[in-house]
């Protein structure tokens, strides 16, 4: 019997793989997605790492721990006096899971809805390819060949582990252990404080847990624009964040339920800090494991990505990568502009994605989102800029919510007004950030958003303040 033939091939069923699918086969192509992951009962849980283990189940347990947060200290000052609460930390994570599997069936179904064909399985590569197009073969609860003329690789990323010291998921935990944890720790360690340990760092520290968050750069959220970052630095120390910046890690050593690490303060002097838990949370690696690249003759290049053009295209014909196994910053969003402009290339279209407009968010409390360059970016490339900020102070709606920390900050080239970066902190941060995508990608200047119309009141004005301030024409502050 001859393997069944595809159009496209997607490898990874991730933000990148799902989505390319889809957009693959609005465009009339067949197309098949494969991908490993499992649930608990063995069976498919399409979505990857953003649905799993990343930001679905993250920004659900997120969303719980603020609310826990809330009823323990926020509410009394709406005149909400709680009594007797407490925290069903079983029933927090199995909403997280529900939520999953929520995301899981929706991907299965939008499969069905869109005629791809999914396949649970590991997928390799078999070969170069023939006159069918590559072989991919399939491994696991499905074991099969297809043949692919037009192959998408979207296998995503993992966790990057210290070295001595591997995730056993039980004390050292990578971003899947932190995600679920049955009992809070009374101590939790954090190492790297960059998203995930200051997502996750939050979640148990509004939990209850003593939070140690061991950074080795000397500064902090170095990508971020300094004066956003300054200011979310002194907001996370005040709730309680213990944040520790330019320590060396000398060792981590494992007990019997617990784990002591030894480092290095940033005076130099030798500390040692003792964890029920230790997150490990210092980037992520590359996904190329079991997929035979070397046999099909795919390139990686020197960090183990696999290498690609502009337009995702790799070293082979009719092969494309897309998402956190190629360049570029690590977010879903990338991955499935990525996957939507694949697809419409094989269909000899002009997909794009402009990596200068996309967006990051940071899902702490106040949220930290920022689309562009930040100022001291603009200072390095010696571009003259003005500046205006507006605080959520001076902003009757985040008065009105109780949630007035943090600012807008508006960044405009000085000659053009054209609007060069937009750096929020503060309430609802990752919705009022699209305001500024959607301007920077009109090309729009700060005048432009200045004159116009916002409702009231809503923290969308602090945006039109922001960028008022940039001629110093704020009116509410
Ligand atoms: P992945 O989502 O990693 O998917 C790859 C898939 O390919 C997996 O399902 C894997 O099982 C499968 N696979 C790999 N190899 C094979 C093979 N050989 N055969 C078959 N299947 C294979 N990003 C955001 O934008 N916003 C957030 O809020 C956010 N929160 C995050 C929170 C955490 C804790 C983490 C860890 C990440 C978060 N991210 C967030 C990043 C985001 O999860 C990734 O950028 C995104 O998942 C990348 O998508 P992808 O499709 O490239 O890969
Ligand atoms: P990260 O790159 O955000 O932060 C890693 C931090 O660890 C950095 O500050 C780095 O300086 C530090 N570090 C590295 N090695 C160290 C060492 N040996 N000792 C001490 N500190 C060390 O990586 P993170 O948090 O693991 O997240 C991975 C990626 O996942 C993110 O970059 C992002 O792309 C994605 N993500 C996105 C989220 C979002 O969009 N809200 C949420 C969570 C993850």
């Amino acid at each position: 019997m001859s393997n069944k033939q595809f159009d496209v091939v997607v490898i990874g069923a991730g933000p990148g793989g799902y989505i390319a699918a889809i957009r693959a086969a609005q465009l009339g192509f067949s197309v098949a997605c494969i991908d490993e992951w499992a649930n608990e009962k063995g069976g498919p849980a399409p979505g990857g790492t953003c649905t799993n283990v990343g930001c679905i189940p993250s920004k659900a347990l997120l969303q719980s721990s603020e609310h826990f947060e809330h009823a323990g200290h926020a509410f009394k000052e709406h005149g909400i006096d709680v009594a007797g609460l407490s925290l069903n930390l079983p029933q927090m994570l199995k909403r997280k899971n529900t939520v999953v599997k929520q995301n899981n069936d929706g991907i299965l179904f939008l499969f069905k809805k869109n005629k791809v064909t999914f396949f649970h399985g590991r997928a390799a590569f078999g070969g170069a390819a023939g006159a069918e197009g590559y072989p991919i073969e399939i491994s696991g609860p499905t074991t099969e060949t297809i043949n692919a003329r037009q192959v998408i690789v979207a296998t995503g990323s993992n966790a990057r582990a210290l070295p001595g010291a591997p995730f056993d998921e039980k004390l050292i935990l990578s971003n899947t252990g932190a995600l679920a944890i049955e009992g809070v720790p009374a101590r939790l360690g954090v190492i790297g404080a960059g998203v995930i340990g200051l997502e996750m760092g939050s979640v148990w520290r509004r939990l209850g847990a003593e939070v140690t968050v061991l950074e080795g750069l000397p500064t902090f959220l170095g990508a971020v624009d300094e004066q956003i970052a300054k200011e979310a630095l002194k907001l996370f120390t005040k709730q309680g964040l213990g944040i520790n910046l330019g320590v060396k890690i000398e060792s981590v050593t494992t007990g019997e339920n617990n784990v002591t690490v030894k480092y290095t303060n940033a005076k130099g002097e030798a500390q040692e800090g003792t964890f029920d838990k230790l997150i490990v949370s210092i980037g992520r690696t590359p996904n190329t494991n079991g997929l035979n690249a070397e046999k099909a003759g795919l390139q990686l290049d020197e960090r183990g990505f696999i290498a690609v053009d502009a337009d995702c295209k790799t070293n082979l014909p009719n092969v494309w990568a897309i998402g956190d196994v190629v360049r570029g910053p690590m977010l879903a969003h990338k991955a499935e502009e990525e996957g939507v402009a694949v697809a419409e290339r094989i269909a000899g279209q002009h997909g794009h994605t402009n990596f200068d407009t996309i967006p990051w968010v940071i899902y702490t409390s106040p949220e930290i989102a920022w689309v562009g360059r930040t100022e001291q970016q603009l200072k390095a490339d010696g571009v003259a800029y003005k500046a205006g900020t507006f605080p959520f102070l001076a902003n009757g709606r985040a008065r009105a919510l109780g949630d007035t920390s943090g600012m807008v900050k508006f960044l405009a080239d000085a000659t053009t007004d054209e609007i060069l970066g937009v750096h929020i902190i503060g309430p609802m941060a990752s919705e009022l950030i699209s305001e500024a995508v959607v301007a920077m990608e009109f090309k729009a200047s700060a005048e432009d958003i200045a004159r116009i119309c916002h409702a009231h009141p809503s923290l969308s004005e602090a945006t039109k303040e922001a960028a008022l301030a940039i001629d110093k024409r704020t009116l509410n502050f």
